[in-house]
């Protein structure tokens, strides 16, 4: 039977029976216009060091093929946008004799190799270099770009060991002041600046955009005791680091390779920082990255309406969260879409440990498991919203829309957590809203622990202007209507 029959059976049946099924309506207006969709993904490091070898876990994340893993059939991702991290971390003694002090609770597989071994020279070709480590985070790029992936951003987690004052390179002394001597930021610079050149002449990667800051203002994750690659830094020195790296790529031909920042933690802090910059600095910025790690709190609004006015690009360039649901990720995604109207989002590490991970992975034993509820609720939204697609607005606070102009394709994601209740889509605003009777292909996950894992089905159709589905509790569900005109 066709879903209209089930639904009509359902409206015989409300009719006599008085605990009427709730219906809702959302009306998707075209009119509204946040930005061309630029893509998804996910930063490498961590994941890519242990598993950068493996062309299946490439093939599940940079295609929408149909991928078979560990037996089970996974649609893929197709994500198009990496980040690269810049490691920070050697074994070498520096010329005075130092070596890197190293904090006592960050894992091997969070210590990421640096290529600048000295400050001895400056010469990518001298022996202060090393081009051969990090072998595995760059084949995963390469298999990543191979694939598709086209937007590549090079990011610092902290300036390598050397440049910091205590030679730590997972945070000052106390955490809350600068560790990157003043004396070394333009050599912070200059390190990222030759690896982007080195990239672009020997990888044939050329960064879209590097980041020389992550979560610049955090204090209490970064020190000594840290248990991954971290620095803070003052607003003041972002200000006065940014011009360096701006003139230093602009020195090695990469005018085109813009500078984001500063990859603060949360959406408030990113407001802060972005208002403390120097005008100079903010000169030299191409693109916002903020991290999503505020959830539900925050004025996305705010951090919007700032960098737009500045006519900067925003990205949400990390998230992560502990529920594997997928519960978490589709409330704070959904947020992002109303209100902070990122062009890009990326996960911070796909494999992770259980409930971080969309496939749960050791990075140390090196072993993977199985995908979550949440690898499936992130296909909803990334096999269907797809970089040049046109974000509108869903009409309420549960849909996001996004329009293929080319395709004239319309792309619904809609989720309910509320008890199961039919959902009505309205698409009367639209000037062709598809065509009567024509077919609506949807996908469903179960957002939880079990159930749906992006199921397809062809039972929902336009009746005149609008079509519907029945939802039900925590399901998510993504449609695609051909023949639509804005
Ligand atoms: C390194 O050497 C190569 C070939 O000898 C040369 O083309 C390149 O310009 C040099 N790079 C730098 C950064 O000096
Ligand atoms: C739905 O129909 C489309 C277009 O005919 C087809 O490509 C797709 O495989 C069908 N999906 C299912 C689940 O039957």
């Amino acid at each position: 039977m066709h879903f209209r029959g089930l639904l009509a059976l359902a409206v015989a049946l409300l009719a006599t029976r008085p605990t009427a099924l709730a219906d809702e309506t959302t009306t998707i207006n075209p009119s509204a216009n946040f930005g061309t969709w630029e893509g998804w993904g996910t930063s490498l490091a961590w994941w890519a060091k242990a598993f950068g070898t493996q062309t299946t876990l490439a093939d599940i994340f940079f295609t929408r093929n149909t991928v078979t893993f560990n037996g089970q059939t996974l649609p893929g991702l197709g994500l198009n946008v990496i980040r690269y991290n810049a490691g920070a971390t050697s074994t070498n003694k520096d010329p005075d004799g130092d070596v890197m002090v190293t904090s006592p609770d960050i894992k091997a597989s969070r210590q990421m190799d640096a290529f600048w071994l000295d400050w001895t020279s400056t010469n990518a070709n001298s022996s202060s270099w090393s081009w051969t480590v990090d072998a595995n985070q760059r084949n995963m790029m390469a298999l990543a770009i191979a694939r598709g992936a086209n937007l590549v951003e090079l990011f610092s987690n902290s300036p390598v060991w050397w440049m910091c004052y205590n030679l730590n390179p997972s945070g000052s002394t106390d955490g809350s002041s600068d560790n990157l001597e003043s004396w070394n930021w333009d050599q912070h610079a200059v390190y990222l600046a030759t690896v982007a050149q080195w990239a672009a002449t020997h990888w044939g990667v050329t960064f879209t955009s590097v980041e020389a800051f992550n979560e610049p203002s955090a204090s209490y994750w970064v020190g000594p005791t840290g248990t991954q690659e971290g620095c803070h830094f003052d607003v003041n020195t972002m200000s006065n680091v940014i011009p360096f790296l701006r003139s230093e790529l602009n020195a090695r031909g990469l005018t085109n390779t813009i500078v984001s920042a500063s990859d603060e933690k949360t959406y408030d802090i990113a407001i802060t920082t972005f208002n403390g910059l120097s005008s100079t600095a903010l000169a030299d910025v191409g693109r916002i990255n903020v991290h999503g790690y505020q959830g539900g709190g925050g004025r996305r609004d705010i951090l919007f309406s700032d960098v737009s006015a500045k006519g900067k690009k925003l990205w949400n360039s990390e998230y992560g969260d502990s529920d594997g649901t997928g519960s978490q990720l589709v409330s704070n995604l959904m947020l992002d879409f109303v209100w902070l109207h990122p062009t890009a989002w990326v996960y911070w590490q796909v494999l992770d440990v259980s409930g971080w991970g969309l496939i749960t992975a050791d990075n140390d034993a090196k072993t993977t498991g199985a995908p979550s509820q949440k690898y499936f609720v992130l296909a909803q939204f990334t096999r269907h919203i797809r970089p040049g697609m046109r974000i509108i607005d869903g009409g309420s606070s549960y849909t996001v829309s996004a329009y293929d102009a080319t395709a004239k394709k319309l792309v619904i994601v809609a989720v309910n957590t509320g008890a199961a209740q039919i959902i009505n889509f309205d698409l009367s605003k639209f000037t062709t809203p598809g065509t009567n009777g024509a077919l609506v292909q949807r996908w469903a996950t179960q957002i939880g622990s079990s159930g749906m894992q992006y199921s397809a089905f062809n039972d929902t159709f336009i009746s005149g202007t609008k079509f519907w589905s029945n939802f039900g509790q925590n399901v998510i569900m993504t449609f695609e209507v051909s023949n639509v005109v804005i």
